[in-house]
């Protein structure tokens, strides 16, 4: 029997709904600030998208764009006036950061409360010890969709690819907070599929079209698609989906999958991010 398919796009629309809910009862919009470093075409592309589903969603977006060789400092100050300002209650630095700047200098200064990236030394300390407040939104969304299969986490031989800290680092802490057996592999893992294939729950985001086949996959398993790659002008994931989908339990399409779980999670943190500063 091929895999069930995990619309995103559906579980995202839920968590949406629930948003906006949340912000009636807040009785005022809450404010996210996004920051552009830079102008790279598709890391803009999709702060913009981010950008207009929060305005849909009933959240003040704020857009402040710095040119490619601004000063670190400069970026820095403006976190500082964000962090200051009662009328902004996120703040989000979009990644990867010009080469010249020190990602995790810029990401220090962020107020943790305003943090809905969940990217500060402080929220990413609390998950490790397994408090989760404000948590990085990929991975979020990630347990979401595992979550909405109905299966339980506890206990399964877990493979993510991917050691980032947007994704692969915070996941690993989410996973191993609901008891699971995590093994994190990236691209000096030697013979990945000795990973994979003993994984219950897999879940990859190499940026590699075609890297997961069929065979790497163990039968029944959940297979969760976080890949973004240009490939023949579209969109790919990591997984050879045919194939896959014809020996997996669950699976992710991309797109429709992860990313509108990662813009839906933000919305989340940004009205959490809120309500903790009104207590
Ligand atoms: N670049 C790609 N994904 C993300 C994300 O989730 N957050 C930030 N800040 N930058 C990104």
């Amino acid at each position: 029997m091929p895999a069930e398919i995990i619309s995103g796009t559906a579980l995202a629309d839920d968590i949406l709904k629930e948003a906006r809910q949340k912000i009636s009862s807040l009785g005022e919009k809450p404010s996210l600030a996004i920051l552009m470093v830079g102008d790279d075409n598709a890391s803009k592309m999709y702060a913009q998208m981010k950008q207009r589903v929060c305005a849909m969603a009933g959240i003040n977006p704020q857009w402040w764009q710095f040119r490619e060789n601004a000063r670190e400092q400069e970026v820095i100050d403006k976190i500082q006036l964000l962090n200051a300002d009662k009328g902004t209650n996120g703040i989000l630095v979009q990644l990867p950061l010009p080469q010249s700047m020190d990602r995790n200098n810029i990401l220090r200064s962020i107020s943790p409360a305003k943090d809905v990236d969940g990217l500060t030394p402080l929220n990413l300390g609390l998950l490790a010890l397994g408090v989760e407040g404000l948590v990085s939104c990929t991975p979020l969304g990630i347990i979401k969709l595992i979550e909405s299969t109905g299966a339980k986490i506890e206990g399964k031989n877990c493979c993510i690819v991917n050691h980032s800290v947007l994704i692969g680092r915070p996941l690993s802490q989410l996973l191993l907070n609901r008891n699971a057996t995590v093994a994190v592999c990236h691209k000096f893992t030697k013979n990945l599929s000795e990973f994979t294939q003993k994984a219950d729950i897999l879940i990859t985001a190499a940026g590699v079209p075609g890297l997961i086949t069929r065979e790497m996959v163990k039968g029944g398993a959940i297979v969760i698609d976080a890949g973004i790659a240009r490939k023949d002008g579209r969109v790919s994931g990591d997984v050879d989906f045919d194939g896959v989908k014809e020996v997996a339990g669950f699976i992710t399409p991309v797109p429709g999958g992860v990313g509108p779980m990662t813009i839906a999670c933000l919305i989340l943190n940004t009205v959490k991010a809120a309500e903790i500063q009104r207590k």
